[in-house]
Formats: structure tokens, sequence, C-alpha cells
């Protein structure tokens, strides 16, 4: 299939078109770099050994968007522009609001006037809000506490919506939980501007030595040891999952969680880093930080039953492949 990627350069897109190409499918890439670095593509290229085609367009220009459909046949798209920081969104929901609703509408758009009926989306497992551990898809969906999350419930919605009205066009909803690592290259990762929010790149950079130490947001949650619960999947095992959910799209709407449906610790993660690297990460333990639930991980049986996906890698690789990225950059 030839597969339109929105955010192609960034963290998850980047993999995903790694793991697209490597699957045999023709990889066009739209991302406006405003999170991420041309570079990436030719990284992208230089890894899968194959040709993409690359715009930098922002995808809420309709006229860009209408170009890139008009030029190239496309069988379907991967939406994962959009913008991802939670504390900023509450600073500026206006701005959010307008990249990550207009951008899925306008594809959905250009989707239904040029005839393209496979759609995958990027949710989030903060759709799910404070709901009781594993999350399913079938629960209700939960307030988010910001305009980030709000922004995938509602494009959850109006994809939904779009689907139901044209029974042609069959869209794949994707929660991811908590993607970390990087590829085993070396080449492509997660390289947040300023300092991370992400508890991963967080631990990557003190173990460098760009930040002194990591702050634990709370041990007094009601879980194991009283730190934060999250389900940390690796990003080529979510890339992977991209691939199935596209070659196993039927017509419909389909919601999958994207996860391993293991929970660790804040302290659990900094054991399995200490150990990967053999690298000693100091931290303190400070207050929670305002909008974290305690725990967060998922059932992911349905994607694993329906898309014939599961993850292949465990927390250890995925400390040691985030750590060898960030060595590199
Ligand atoms: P990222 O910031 O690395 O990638 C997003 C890419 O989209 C960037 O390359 C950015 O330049 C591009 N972009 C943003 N707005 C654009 C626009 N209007 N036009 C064109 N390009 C635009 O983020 P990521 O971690 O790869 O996340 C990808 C998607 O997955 C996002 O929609 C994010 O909300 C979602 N998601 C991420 C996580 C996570 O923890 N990383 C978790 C759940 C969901
Ligand atoms: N944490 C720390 N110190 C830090 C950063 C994080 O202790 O410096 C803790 C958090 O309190 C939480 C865990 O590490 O318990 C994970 O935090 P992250 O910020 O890495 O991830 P979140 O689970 O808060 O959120 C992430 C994405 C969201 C997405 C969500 C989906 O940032 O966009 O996963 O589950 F919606």
């Amino acid at each position: 299939m030839n597969i339109l990627v929105t955010g192609g350069a960034g963290y998850i897109g980047s993999h995903t078109c790694v793991a697209l190409l490597e699957a045999g499918h023709s990889v066009i890439i739209a991302d406006n770099l405003s999170n991420s670095k041309e570079q990436v593509v030719d990284y992208v290229q230089h890894i899968s050994n194959k040709d993409v085609i690359f715009y930098k367009v922002d995808v809420t220009d309709e006229v860009a968007l209408n170009e890139i459909f008009s030029r190239h046949l496309i069988d379907g798209v991967i939406h994962f522009a959009g913008w991802k920081a939670v504390g900023e969104s509450v600073e500026k929901p206006l701005m959010y609001y307008m990249n990550n609703l207009v951008s899925t509408m306008l594809l959905a758009k250009v989707c239904l006037l040029y005839g393209v009926e496979r759609f995958v989306f990027s949710s989030s497992a903060t759709v799910y809000g404070d709901n009781k551990v594993p999350f399913k898809e079938t629960m209700d969906l939960l307030p988010t506490t910001n305009p980030y999350g709000e922004t995938k419930v509602m494009s959850e919605r109006i994809l939904t919506d779009i689907a139901n009205a044209n029974p042609a066009f069959s869209v794949s909803i994707l929660r991811y939980f908590n993607p970390v690592g990087a590829h085993e290259s070396g080449l492509i990762g997660e390289a947040p501007n300023g300092i991370p929010n992400n508890i991963m790149p967080y631990v990557t950079q003190v173990a460098k030595g760009k930040l002194e130490k990591l702050r634990v947001f709370g041990n007094d949650y009601p879980t194991l040891d009283g730190t934060g619960v999250r389900d940390y999947i690796h990003v080529v095992d979510l890339a992977d999952g991209h691939v199935a959910a596209l070659e196993n799209l039927n017509e419909g709407v389909h919601t999958y969680n994207l996860g391993t449906g293991k929970g660790t610790s804040v302290l659990e993660l900094l054991k399995a880093f200490e150990e990967a690297n053999d690298i000693e990460i100091p931290f303190d333990i400070v207050d929670r930080r305002p909008g974290d639930i305690a725990s967060c991980f998922a059932d992911a049986s349905k994607a694993n039953r329906e898309l014939g996906w599961t993850v292949k890698r465990d927390l250890i690789e995925m400390c040691r492949d985030a750590w060898r990225f960030e060595k590199n950059l």
C-alpha cells in the first residue's frame, strides 16, 4: 500500500515509517517539522534502505493536502501529526484544539474527496481518565483534565461519526500507552525540545549528566511501592502495531489499546534502567505532579486477538535502546 504518514518525522511516526517500509509498503511523509528534524527522514531511508517521499507541509493547510492527494494514489493515512505536551495544552488550549482537531478533520475531508478509505489515528490511553485498571476499549471514557487529552477524545468522536456516515471509510483508533525506547540502530528515537516532561527522556538525560537528578512525582499512590504505575511499550513494538492495524482494517470503526498489559512503577523503571545500562540514576521523591493518576495499564487482548499483534521487547530492551539513542545525540 501507498501510505501517507502525517507527523512521520516525529518519534512514533519515524519508527512506524521504518516498520511500513520493512513490511513492503511505500511511504509519503507530511510533516511541518514543528517538533522534529528533516534529518530523521534521511535516517528512516538509511535504516530501511528504501526511499520515502517527504513534504514539509502543515496538515492544517487544506490546499497543501489537496495537492498531495492529487499527486499520489494514496491507499491509507496514518495520522500522527499533532502536539502532545499536556502542560502546554493547558496554557495554550486554542493552539492545541486548532492543530489537533483541524488536522484530523481536514485529513478526513480530503480522504473522502479522494476515495481514501483507510485511516489510522493516534489516540492515547489518556482518554480513559482515572478508570479502573486494566483499561479496556469498552470502558466509558472519563474526563482527561487537560485540552490535549480532550483533543484525543474529540478526534475519536469526529472520526467515528464520519465513519458511521460513510460506511466505506474505515477507521482504526489506536490508544497508545507509554511509548519509550528507540530503534536499535540508535539513529531515531525521542529527542524532546527543552527539559523533558516524560520520564524516559528525563532519565536518559540524567544518565548523560545533562540533568542532575530525577524527580519522582509522589510515593504515596495506592500502588505496590507508592510511585505511579504505567504501561511502558517499546516504540518499535508500537510501530509494528500500526502495520498490523492497517493491514487488518475492515469497514467501520475499530479501537485498540496498544500496550503490553503490564504495569511498571517509577522505581521499577529506574531499577530496570540501572540494570540494563549499569548506570546509577540519582533521584529525589517530590510532590505528586498535578493531573497524574496512580495507575495506567492496558488490557491489550483485543489487539492481540484481532490484529495478531503482540509485543516482543521487554523493559530491559526499552531502557537499553533509549540510552543508546541518547548517547548518540
Ligand atoms: P512527535 O511530536 O514526536 O511527533 C509529531 C509530529 O507531528 C512531529 O514531527 C511534528 O513536527 C508534526 N506535526 C505537528 N503538528 C503538525 C501539523 N499541523 N502539520 C504537520 N506536521 C505536524 O510526537 P509522537 O510522540 O511521535 O506522537 C505522535 C502522535 O501520537 C501524536 O498525535 C501524539 O499525541 C500521539 N501520542 C503520543 C504519545 C507519547 O507518549 N509519545 C502517547 C499517546 C499518543
Ligand atoms: N514521572 C516522574 N518524574 C518525571 C516524569 C514522570 O516521576 O520527571 C512519573 C509520572 O508521575 C508517571 C510516570 O513517571 O507516574 C510516567 O510519566 P510520563 O510523563 O512519562 O507519562 P504519563 O503517563 O504522564 O503520560 C504519557 C504521555 C501522555 C499520554 C499518556 C498515555 O505524556 O501524552 O502517557 O498513557 F497521554
